[in-house]
């Protein structure tokens, strides 16, 4: 596939007409596609009876597709098992956790530990590895669909079982591991392990079931590697039977989605894809589909697709419209962030099933109309700019971590609304942007030497290992943000007998000594000591910490732990670690970064509000994305010159030179 940028669709040969596919590829020809997906959920299509395979009609299509130089992406269809196999295998039906099947007549209708439904799964998938593995046409496959759920079936629960078994050796490590003494948990053998929420306590139960802590992470990370081995299970008979060519993909769901570590799942693929629905993001905020498309990229480290963007109004039961405008905006939104191809989620908007509102580019109809016309004019912007993107990548000075140990563990015990793993990253990343500094998100384990700054939101659960990465990455130079919440839990979940944070207490020059959890809306003040101007809020939870070598550069103005330090930064071998104490917000956030990254001498820019700027490395050249977010026409001061954007516009520019650096 071409190494810079192009666009796709989604089709459904098997949902329409033989003799309207000629039409439809034409279409998309002529609109300037050049990716189309074809085979996901046509299960029941493709094996209409056990082992009987009819792959002859996608064949055809594939035919018909090609013949205008489209490229093809085949996908698996595993995630809609037919009606035959769940007759025959009803246990494939995954059990939700209180208890109840999940019947057939949806999709994702099964368990991905079950034998059955792996074994039907090596056959539909080797049947199509055989005819399509070969292909020319066929430049990649997308396993399954947006892997998600957590099954409790007494499958999962045996397989559970082992898994401990292979962690921890003997019941009692983990009954150590876990602290199991804690209200008389203590287990003798494996099978008296419980799924954590298994059996939930009716509503109108007298007491709500709690896990232990230690299980409930440990039954997270199996459910996560439960989807990624069946991942994997695929995977293997792709990679044993087709082209090295053909490459090997599956559609994530962005950052939000909280079930899968998905730097793991993508160990498993060969580039990383997505999808990216943007108007179902109530809060309308830019950075949350700027953060999706970064934490994607910072899975490899690597290009990736969009598999499905959103072309028009959409949902379920309930419609959402874009406005006029945001698939330019948001096509260009996923280039500049690194997406090599943009593929639209559908060609044709359904007639049948749960999606007939999940508008496509065509309408249910079959005709041309606005949303046709805005793929053909995006199409041919960036084939205009096809240049100067060619092998373009987005800069970055700073590296944000993300941490799935400690995203997971905070989904158990929240502990503040404030401390929300998804949304403490989010403010991070947000008050970054809108200075315009380019951001990798990139996991703890991550070479962290090419970064100017890295910022660890909340690293919950930590080891020693990641705590010496990141103090040598201090002493060789680095600057390192750390913020409440670091250093809480072990890699068991439980509570290290060590002061937080914890294996970074030394790095950071400080120890907690106690903390405040109140209301939300609860602020305490914040301002600059030792000429340090500064001035900020947190709210909701703040720390007292006592000094070992670090020095307060902030201190609370009022609340509880008034005149003591807010602020701290120890200086360590070339580099430094800083350490905000309570949870702050965007505005607060803004400003200590300001500060913090012009003393650095990084450049800074002046965004007005909704204005999202990405910076690109583009051999040897310095561009800019100026994304307009908004409603109103904005103008972008860049030093030298003034770029004006309209509502929702997008512009590529030289970036500042510079110059300019340390701004604001
Ligand atoms: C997901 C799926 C698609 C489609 C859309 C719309 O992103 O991948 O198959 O169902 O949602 O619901
Ligand atoms: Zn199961």
């Amino acid at each position: 596939m071409a190494a810079t940028p192009c666009l796709g669709v989604a089709y459904y040969p098997e949902q329409w007409p033989r003799e309207r596919w000629e039409i439809d590829a034409e279409l998309m020809a002529q609109a300037g596609l050049r990716l189309v997906r074809v085979g996901e959920f046509a299960w029941a299509r493709l094996e209409p009876r056990p082992g009987e395979f009819e792959l002859d009609w996608l064949e055809e299509a594939i035919d018909v597709i090609a013949a205008r130089e489209l490229e093809v992406i085949v996908g698996t269809p595993t995630a809609a098992p037919p009606a035959w196999l769940v007759e025959r295998h009803p246990e494939i039906l995954p059990v939700r956790a209180d208890g109840r099947v999940q019947q057939f007549g949806h999709r994702r209708h099964y368990c991905p530990n079950v034998p059955s439904m792996r074994d039907a799964t090596e056959g539909i998938v080797a049947a199509l590895a055989d005819r399509f593995g070969d292909d020319e046409r066929v430049v990649a496959w997308q396993i399954d669909n947006e892997l998600s759920g957590r099954c409790y079936c007494g499958i999962c629960r045996v397989a559970f079982h082992a898994w401990l078994r292979e962690r921890y050796g003997s019941v009692g490590a983990l009954n150590d591991a876990w602290g199991t003494i804690f209200w008389s948990q203590v287990y003798e053998d494996w099978s008296q392990i419980p799924l954590p929420e298994g059996s939930p306590v009716p509503a109108e139960g007298f007491l709500r079931n709690s896990p232990n802590p230690g299980l409930a992470l440990d039954f997270r990370r199996f459910s996560s590697e439960s989807l990624i081995g069946f991942l994997r299970l695929q995977a293997g008979i792709l990679r044993g039977r087709c082209a090295p060519r053909q490459r090997i993909t599956h559609n994530l769901m962005g950052f939000h989605f909280p079930e899968i570590d998905y730097r793991a799942l993508a160990e498993e693929l060969d580039i990383v894809s997505w999808d990216n629905y943007p108007v179902l993001d109530l809060t309308r905020r830019w950075s949350t589909k700027a953060l999706a498309a970064d934490a994607m990229r910072g899975l490899k480290n690597a290009p990736v697709w969009v598999l499905e963007q959103q072309v028009g109004p959409l949902g379920w039961e309930l419609l959402r419209t874009p406005r006029r405008g945001e698939t330019r905006l948001y096509t260009f939104q996923a280039i500049a962030h690194g997406a090599e191809a943009v593929c639209y989620f559908r060609w044709r908007t359904a007639r049948f099933g749960t999606e007939q509102y999940w508008h496509g580019v065509l309408d249910a109809n079959g005709r041309v109309g606005r949303r046709y016309e805005e793929v053909c004019a995006v199409a041919a912007e960036l084939e205009s700019q096809r240049e100067r993107l060619a092998g373009a990548r987005p800069h970055a000075d700073v590296a944000l971590l993300h941490d799935y140990d400690s995203r997971f563990a905070l989904q158990v015990q929240p502990t503040n609304p404030v401390l929300a793993y998804e949304e403490t990253v989010q403010k991070h990343y947000e008050s970054l942007r809108r200075l315009g500094l380019g951001i990798d998100v990139v996991s703890p384990q991550a070479v962290l030497s090419a970064y100017r700054v890295v910022v660890a939101p909340e690293l919950f659960v930590i080891d020693d290992a990641i705590a010496g990465a990141l103090a040598a990455y201090v002493e060789s130079g680095g600057t390192l943000v750390l913020a409440p919440r670091t250093g809480v839990k072990d890699r068991w979940n439980a509570v290290p007998e060590r002061p937080a944070p914890a294996w970074l207490d030394e790095l950071a020059g400080l120890e907690v000594v106690d903390y405040m959890s109140l209301a939300e809306d609860t602020a305490a003040r914040i301002t600059g000591v030792d000429g340090v101007s500064f001035i900020g809020e947190v709210h909701g939870w703040y720390e007292e910490v006592e000094l070992h070598g670090g020095r307060a550069t902030a201190v609370y103005a009022d609340g509880a732990f008034a005149g003591s330090p807010a602020v701290v930064e120890h200086t360590v071998g070339a580099g430094r670690c800083v350490y905000l104490c309570g949870a702050a917000s965007v505005p607060t956030l803004q400003a200590f970064y300001r500060l913090l990254c012009g003393e650095l001498g990084l450049t800074l820019l002046d965004l007005p509000d909704g204005v999202e700027a990405v910076r690109l490395d583009a051999n040897g050249d310095d561009l800019l994305f100026l994304l307009n977010h908004g409603d109103v026409e904005s103008a972008v001061d860049l030093g030298e010159r003034t770029v004006t954007l309209e509502p929702l516009g997008v512009a590529l520019v030289e970036a500042l030179s510079p110059a300019g650096s340390g701004r604001g």
